[in-house]
């Protein structure tokens, strides 16, 4: 790999600094946003590609059952390449363990492929998410499905985007008008996701789970749908779409109606006029959020960890289960 080369930081909002260009040919001074747009058509261009191809595919995370594929971690690496390439100094928190530099104001939190389960069944669903956090705030995100050739993108201050033309939430004003997605970890104890679809289902117009957190974020951005809610779900998961859905109008907050930070585990998710109806219907049934004050640092007992391993170090791996997603181990238990 070519030596690193150190560049100025453009911060997304600021205008580009001198020699930086908007497109896609990396120039010295080049913003986090450009350089995260190409990283996403890069590591993009290696999703699209696998799907083509025999996958590998492995077992993590409590129950080993949670997929990775050598495409997360070819997308991966490829991302990171370009993160530091640009920007040498910069963190980068990423789902397979890559880390970066040790520049405490930025931190990358990347997701090389989110919708594993999907994309291991070439259901084709699935993208790559990289968001960047400028001292503890999300300035920049891009979400890219190459499988839809669909790219949404927010800086911070600015109209968030599909494949450059500005997006906003729906105007559904009653949630038996609404299409809701969740985006629940398979491991929650307890069945509770099933408590709150039973809390919401009956009162909306449909209920999905579309098996990427990222998209989903980015379709209630786009008005496809007008809300989510997720669970035990990770940074990687959520920066880059958190940043795109506020952008484009909507309302991202813990279950208890507190602005959601990046590093929380659970969320609640609309178009902002649902966003009341959404948290009554959850609050209204018992048990189903319980008292904030019982929670833990995941805001909620009941999620259980993913198993993930700390950042920048490897996450162990049952044995490998060759090409297709056939015969995975027993599911662990929702
Ligand atoms: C998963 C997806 C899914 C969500 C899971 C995540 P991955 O990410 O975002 O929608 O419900 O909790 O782990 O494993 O496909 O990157
Ligand atoms: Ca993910
Ligand atoms: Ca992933």
């Amino acid at each position: 790999m070519a030596e690193p080369q150190r560049h100025e930081q453009g911060i997304p909002g600021d205008p580009p600094s001198k020699g930086a260009r908007t497109g896609h040919d990396m120039a010295p001074g080049a913003a986090v946003i450009d350089v995260a747009h190409e990283a996403a058509r890069r590591a993009g261009a290696i999703i699209r590609e696998g799907l083509a191809q025999t996958l590998q595919v492995d077992y993590k995370g409590e129950g080993a059952n949670d997929p990775v594929t050598d495409v997360d971690r070819r997308s991966e690496a490829a991302i990171a390449g370009i993160i530091r390439a640009h920007f040498p100094d910069h963190r980068i928190l990423s789902e397979e363990g890559t880390t970066g530099g040790q520049d405490p104001r930025w931190r990358w939190i990347v997701d090389p492929l989110d919708g594993t389960v999907n994309y291991a069944h070439r259901l084709p669903f699935s993208c790559v998410s990289i968001g960047v956090e400028h001292d503890g705030e999300i300035v920049a995100g891009v979400v890219y499905n190459p499988l839809a050739e669909e790219i949404f993108a927010a800086e911070r201050g600015k109209p968030a985007t599909l494949n450059g033309a500005p997006i906003h939430v729906s105007a559904t004003s009653e949630l038996r008008r609404a299409l809701l997605t969740s985006a629940f970890g398979p491991w929650e104890a307890g069945g509770r996701r099933f408590d709150r679809a039973r809390a919401l289902g009956p009162h909306v117009q449909a209920l999905r789970d579309l098996g990427s957190a990222a998209l989903e974020l980015c379709y209630v951005a786009a008005g496809r749908i007008d809300g989510m809610g997720g669970s035990s779900l990770n940074a990687w998961d959520v920066a880059a779409g958190m940043l795109i859905v506020r952008q484009a109008g909507g309302q991202v907050t813990d279950p208890y109606g507190d602005p959601f930070k990046v590093d929380d585990k659970s969320l609640v998710v609309s178009n902002g006029i649902l966003h009341g109806a959404i948290m009554a219907r959850l609050h209204g049934a018992s048990e189903v959020i319980p008292p904030k004050d019982a929670t833990d640092q995941a805001k909620d007992p009941t999620d259980r960890a993913k198993g993930q391993a700390p950042a920048g170090t490897t996450p162990a791996t049952t044995t490998a289960t060759n090409t297709a997603p056939t015969s995975p181990p027993a599911p662990a238990r929702d």
